[in-house]
């Protein structure tokens, strides 16, 4: 499909899509602000209740009258898998004991999130609904499909962008191995799907005919406009928007990107149980060599919650999860509608051509 047709089936005037990022970080006003100034904003409502989605949907729709999109884990939720807690607790022990919380127990976890907050996005419709992780069942990609939501899926590989395609998405993002946060991986090991960003563009673009959306490493119009020429109709950049002052990126975590001067980020299971690339820190620091210590998705990402909530309560960097792309050091701090604005004068300056 050319670009100029999946922008109008998109709705936006700008093929940037202000990624998805759950926890707080994609706040109504950040969405809001993206989709007025002509890009598509995202709202990660992965660790959010049915409620909260109905409540933060609305919030948005007070804001703009633009396309929005909602975004879900669609997978990786292993509520049953059996493992040891008693090493990660004693590890967990000593960071509690630092931020001055008592010691770490064992939450219990809820079922999968993911049905009810599905019902909770058909219900508000956005324009369009992105999810990773995994694929919706048939019978809930043809609800979405009979309230008219676009349905956008995350590969990492090109045969997961092949199941994809298979299951009805309308759009493809590929996420490649520069990408800030936590891989969308589904099928097969993380390892075998580290592939760089503009190689998994064109890999994808060769594999399948839907649109497919850059993502991984891109942080200005340059980058988006090689994303373009490796295939892709529209780019989705995470750690580009996250110094914007609407996003809700707490300060101590604003402060440590503003501060990279490198790329320190990794691939780490530390914080959730989940491959996630993030910037190093104490807490990266302080589990490597006891991997084999650290729980699955979702129970470990629920056990570090306190110390996260009470790292960033404490400005304390280290044991936050500070996740980032490998473009962390290009992140600019600008108002989210100059970002989209520049990004667009960039890309058209470095020549994306749009067909
Ligand atoms: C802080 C953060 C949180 C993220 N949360 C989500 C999420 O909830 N859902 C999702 O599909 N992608 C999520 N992503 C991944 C983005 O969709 C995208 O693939 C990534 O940001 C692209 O790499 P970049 O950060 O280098 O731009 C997140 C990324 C970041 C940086």
């Amino acid at each position: 499909m050319p670009t100029s047709d999946f922008l109008k089936r998109l709705g936006t005037r700008y093929p940037i899509v202000q990624a998805p990022m759950g926890g707080g970080l994609t706040t109504p006003e950040l969405v809001a602000a993206v989709c007025n100034a002509g890009g598509l904003g995202s709202l990660g409502g992965a660790y959010l209740t049915p409620a909260q989605i109905h409540d933060e949907f609305r919030q948005i729709r007070a804001l703009t009258n633009k396309p929005v999109n909602i975004n879900l884990f669609a997978g990786g939720y292993e509520r049953d898998a059996v493992s040891n807690p008693r090493p990660m607790l004693s590890l967990l022990a000593a960071a509690h004991e630092a931020l001055g919380l008592p010691a770490p127990v064992l939450p219990s976890l809820p079922p999968d999130p993911f049905p009810s907050q599905l019902e909770a996005v058909v219900e508000v419709r956005p324009e369009i609904f992105s999810f990773t992780f995994g694929i919706p069942s048939p019978e809930a990609m043809n609800r979405l499909h009979q309230r008219g939501i676009l349905a956008v899926g995350t590969a990492t590989t090109i045969e997961e962008a092949g199941l994809l395609e298979k299951a009805g998405v309308a759009a493809i993002v590929a996420q490649g191995a520069e990408a800030g946060a936590h891989r969308g991986t589904f099928l097969g090991p993380f390892e075998s799907s580290m592939i760089p960003t503009l190689d998994l563009v064109r890999g994808i673009r060769g594999a399948v005919s839907v649109p497919v959306i850059a993502s991984g490493g891109l942080m200005d119009g340059p980058d988006i406009a090689r994303a373009f020429a490796a295939g892709a109709n529209a780019a989705q950049l995470g750690t580009a928007f996250l110094l914007c002052p609407e996003a809700g990126t707490p300060r101590a975590y604003r402060q440590a990107i503003l501060a990279a001067r490198a790329d320190t980020t990794v691939i780490t299971r530390a914080f959730s149980g989940r491959p996630a690339r993030g910037l190093r820190n104490a807490f990266i620091e302080k589990l490597e060599g006891n991997e084999d210590s650290i729980l699955p998705y979702p129970l470990q990402n629920a056990l570090t919650r306190p110390m996260r909530a009470a790292a960033a309560m404490k400005g304390d960097a280290g044991y936050l999860s500070l996740w980032a792309g490998q473009g962390v050091t290009r992140a600019r701090c600008l108002p989210a509608a100059e970002l989209i604005e520049r990004l667009a004068m960039e890309m058209e300056e470095a020549g994306a051509r749009i067909q």
